[in-house]
C-alpha cells in the first residue's frame, strides 16, 4: 500500500439497528456485532500502521433511546472495559474516553477513568471511545474551563487545549458507514480539514477491503488545508 497513511480516523459506526433489523435479529445483537466490528478495526489500523481511532459509540443524543438499548450499550462498555480494553493495555495502545462523563453512572465513570490512567504510558496508538460525547458540548466545557481561570485569554490554542481529544492529531479521516451524509455533532471541533467517507455499507458488514481502499484513496487526494 501507498505510504500516505493516516495520523488519525475517526469513524461513526453507524447502521447496527439496520443491520440487525434485516437479519430478523433484535436491536442488542446488531450492537454486540457492531462492538466486535470495532475490534476487527482496531487490529487492522495496528496492521496498517494507523495509530489513532476515534470511535463515536454514544452521543448525547443516543440518551433518548429505549432504557433497555441504553443499559445495553452501557454494558458493552462495562464489559470492554474489563475484558478487551485489558487486551489492548498489552499491545501497548492507550484508551481514552470522550464525552461527558458526569452523565454516566458513577461505577463506569471510575472504572474508565482507571483504564485511562492504566494505559496512560502506552505508545504504540490510541483508542479514544467517545461515549455521552457531543461535539458542541465538548466545546462549550472547554470554553467553560478556559474562563475558569479569571485572566485568559480566549484562544484557538487555549481551547484545544482544554478539549477531550487534547494531544491526538485532529482526524485526517471520517467514516461514516451507513448511507448518511452527516457528521452528526461529532468532532466538531476537530473535523475542520478531515477528509469524508461516506459508505452505504452498515457497520457491522464493513469489510478490511473498504478500510484499506479509504486508505488508498485518501493517500491519493491532495489536502490543501485552505492553502
Ligand atoms: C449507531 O447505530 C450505533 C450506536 C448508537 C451504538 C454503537 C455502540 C457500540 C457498537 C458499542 C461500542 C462499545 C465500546 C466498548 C466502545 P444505530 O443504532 O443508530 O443504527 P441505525 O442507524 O441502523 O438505527
Amino acid at each position: 500500500m501507498k505510504t500516505n497513511i493516516p495520523k488519525c480516523i475517526g469513524i461513526i459506526m453507524d447502521g447496527n439497528r439496520r443491520w440487525a433489523r434485516e437479519k430478523g435479529l433484535s436491536t442488542v445483537a446488531g450492537h454486540e456485532a457492531g462492538y466486535k466490528k470495532l475490534q476487527e478495526v482496531v487490529n487492522w489500523a495496528h496492521e496498517l500502521g494507523v495509530k489513532n481511532l476515534i470511535f463515536y459509540a454514544f452521543s448525547s443524543e443516543n440518551w433518548n433511546r429505549s432504557p433497555k438499548e441504553v443499559s445495553y450499550i452501557m454494558n458493552l462498555v462495562e464489559n470492554a472495559l474489563g475484558d478487551y480494553f485489558e487486551k489492548l493495555k498489552e499491545k501497548n495502545i492507550r484508551i481514552r474516553f470522550a464525552g461527558d462523563k458526569k452523565r454516566l453512572p458513577e461505577k463506569l465513570c471510575l472504572k474508565m477513568e482507571e483504564v485511562e490512567k492504566k494505559t496512560s504510558e502506552n505508545n504504540d496508538g490510541t483508542v479514544v471511545a467517545c461515549i455521552s460525547y457531543g461535539g458542541r458540548q465538548e466545546i462549550v466545557s472547554a470554553v467553560n474551563k478556559v474562563i475558569e481561570n479569571k485572566n485568559a485569554e480566549i484562544t484557538e490554542e487555549a481551547i484545544g487545549s482544554n478539549l477531550d481529544t487534547y494531544g491526538i492529531p485532529d482526524p485526517d479521516i471520517i467514516i461514516r458507514p451507513g448511507g448518511e451524509r452527516r457528521l452528526s455533532n461529532f468532532l466538531t471541533w476537530q473535523s475542520i480539514y478531515s477528509e469524508f467517507f461516506f459508505i452505504p455499507t452498515y457497520w457491522p458488514d464493513f469489510s478490511r477491503e473498504e478500510f484499506e481502499k479509504i486508505i488508498k484513496e485518501y493517500s491519493e487526494r491532495e489536502r490543501r488545508f485552505g492553502q
